[in-house]
Parts: structure tokens; sequence; C-alpha cells
């Protein structure tokens, strides 16, 4: 099979570009590096059925180029990260709303399959967890810019479903807090990954708000193993599945484990939403998915547990990002 993975030079595009030349598929890479690393896609220029193009999602005639060559599309280029969805609302809908239609339109004209990447931040502040796909979406005010993702990618799937049916074949995963290796560690980043850099930076580890809002952390080759299966199973076509980990931790106890993984010493500390995230800030208290269906139709189990993701992620950014210090 040909591949489009578009966010190829991200956190969990370059995984998949792996997982799918490992499995001997040909696959093109996408990415404008808004975001994305070219540290990610160098091990990838290693295979030969790998080819990289840069570009935006914007460039219409380049994406019906590029989609003429493929067979299958995986599209997560997105902008992504809480900090950047409350400091750039616009660029959020722009990407992940505009960008999308883009891709879909053409996809559609070429009648090629299309794998999007959605999110658990979908079912927003609802409460009743765990979420099955079906559930609904809770938000809050548009004054409060944190919910921009949550919207975007809420009209994202709505138009991927509109495709589907006028005959889009079609899946929509969505991601529950990934973590692992080659994650953004910066302030930008997953909260998994940021814990994981200042430890080993020896700062403290800031915990936002009081660290009981609970996340379900999911590694990223579970991750990657669970897209590839619904990318390639029949049966999942036109349907949604949750992808994560059962296992529900609050913030305060994940600061915990990282310090106890890590072995080494060092602080928790608070810090007020406002003070990082500015003002009229809200968070999810919970957040939880149901994995019924990824269960039945993608046989998907996650297999890496908070404790063992951890330490593969720390021995990672120590082998990497933290070499030479
Ligand atoms: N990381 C998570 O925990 C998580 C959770 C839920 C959903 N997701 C979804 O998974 C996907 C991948 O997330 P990630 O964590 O790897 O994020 P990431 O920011 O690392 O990767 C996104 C990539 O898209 C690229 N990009 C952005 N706009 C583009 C455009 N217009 N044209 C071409 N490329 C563009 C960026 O440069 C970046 O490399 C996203 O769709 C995201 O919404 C991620």
């Amino acid at each position: 099979m040909r591949y489009l993975v578009t966010g190829a030079a991200g956190f969990i595009g370059s995984h998949l570009c792996t997982g799918l030349l490992a499995q001997g598929d040909d696959v093109i890479g996408l990415d404008d590096f808004s975001k994305g690393k070219r540290e990610r896609i160098t091990p990838l220029r290693n295979y030969p059925r790998f080819k990289f193009t840069a570009g935006s999602l914007s460039e219409e005639k380049h994406l019906q180029d590029i989609i003429e060559q493929v067979d299958v599309i995986y599209h997560l280029a997105a902008v992504v990260g809480v900090k950047r969805y409350v400091e750039d609302p616009i660029m959020v809908i722009e990407v992940n709303v505009n960008h999308t239609l883009n891709l879909l339109k053409v996809a559609w004209q070429s009648g090629k399959k299309v794998i999007f990447a959605s999110t658990s931040e979908v079912y927003g502040k609802n409460e009743a967890v765990p979420f099955h796909e079906d559930s609904a979406r809770v938000y809050g005010s548009s004054t409060a810019d944190r919910w921009c993702y949550a919207v975007s990618k809420s009209a994202a799937e709505h138009l991927c479903l509109g495709f589907a049916r006028k005959g889009l074949p079609l899946v929509i995963v969505r991601y529950f807090n990934v973590y692992g290796p080659h994650a953004d560690s910066s302030a930008y980043g997953g909260v998994a990954s940021r814990f994981v850099n200042q430890i080993l930076s020896h700062k403290p580890l800031t915990v936002h708000g009081d660290g009981s809002q609970t996340r379900c952390f999911t590694y990223i080759g579970d991750i990657i193993r669970g897209t590839i299966e619904a990318g390639s199973r029949p049966a999942a076509e036109g349907k949604i599945f949750n992808l994560g980990h059962r296992r529900e931790t609050s913030i305060l106890e994940l600061a915990q484990t990282v310090l106890a993984v890590s072995g080494t010493k060092g602080e928790i500390i608070f810090q007020k939403y406002e003070e990082f995230y500015g003002p009229h800030f809200e968070d999810i208290p919970r957040r939880v998915p149901d994995l019924s269906a990824a269960e039945q139709i993608l046989d998907y189990y996650p297999q890496i547990s908070l404790e063992v993701g951890i330490g593969k992620t720390i021995n990672w950014y120590r082998q990497h990002h933290y070499q030479s210090k």
C-alpha cells in the first residue's frame, strides 16, 4: 500500500510513518514545519520507501499531486497543544477546519480513504465518563479560548462524516493523551513530556491547578498499533474509535510517577492556571475512554503501563536531548 501521512514531522505522524514503513509499505510524508521537526524525519530517510514533501495543506494543487500517488491518507496535521489554542485560536480554526476541508475535498474527488486524527478533547467537560464514541460534547463559553481546539476538531469530524455520506471511505480515531519519545517537551507540549523535561533539567515539576484533574495517558506504540489497524480493517470504515488507555491517572499522580520512575529526587510545585494560560482558562476535570469499539473491531488492547511508558520516554530523552549536558 502507498500512504500519505500529513503532519509527518510531528510527534505522532513521525511514529506512524515508521510503523507503516516497518510493515513494508510506501509512505509519503507531508509537513509544513510549522511545528514539525526535521530530526523526527531524519531516521525515516533510511527507508527507500519513504518520500518527504514539505508544504502546507493550504496548497491545493500540491495536495492533488500527492494524493494522486497514494491509496490511503492518514490526516494528522493540525495545530495541537493547549498553550497554542489559547494563544492563537485563529490559526487553530484555519488549519484544523479549513485545511482539513481542503484535504477532504481532494480525497473525495480522487476516491482515496482518509483516517482522521481527532481527539478526546471533543467530549469537552462532559462529566459522564467513560466517554463512548456517541457521548455528548459539552463545551464552555467562546470567551474561553481553550475550547477552540475541541470545536475545530468537532467541526472537522462533521466535515469528515459529511464527505463519508457522499461516499468517501473514512475512519475517525480519537486519541487520549499520547506520550512517548519525540513528543514536544517544551511549554507547548503535553504534560507527560513536560514533566520528563523538567525532571531531566533538574527543575521542579509544575502541576497546574491542584493536580486532581485526571487523564488516561497512552503510550505512542499503542496509539500507532491502533491507528494502523483502524486504517487497514474494512470493518472499521465509517466508524469512530476512541484510542486510549483505561487507567485514569491524576496529574499529581503522573508527577509522582515521573519522579519515582526517574529515580531522582525532585520537587512538585503547583501553579495557578491563569499564571500559565492567561485569564478565562477552564480545565477538563476527567477524561476516560470507553474502549469497547476499538477492542471489538480493531483488536486494540493497550499494552504499555504508565510506569513502563514513562521509563521508555525518560530513557529516550536521556539518550537524545540530554546526552551532552
Ligand atoms: N499528542 C496528543 O496527545 C494528541 C491527542 C489527541 C489528538 N491528537 C491529534 O493527533 C495529531 C498529531 O498530533 P501530534 O501530537 O503529533 O502534534 P504535532 O504538533 O507534533 O504534529 C502536527 C504536525 O502538523 C504539522 N502541520 C500543522 N499545520 C500544517 C499544515 N497546514 N500543513 C502541513 N503540516 C502542518 C506541524 O508542523 C506538525 O509537525 C493531531 O491531529 C492532533 O490533533 C494528538
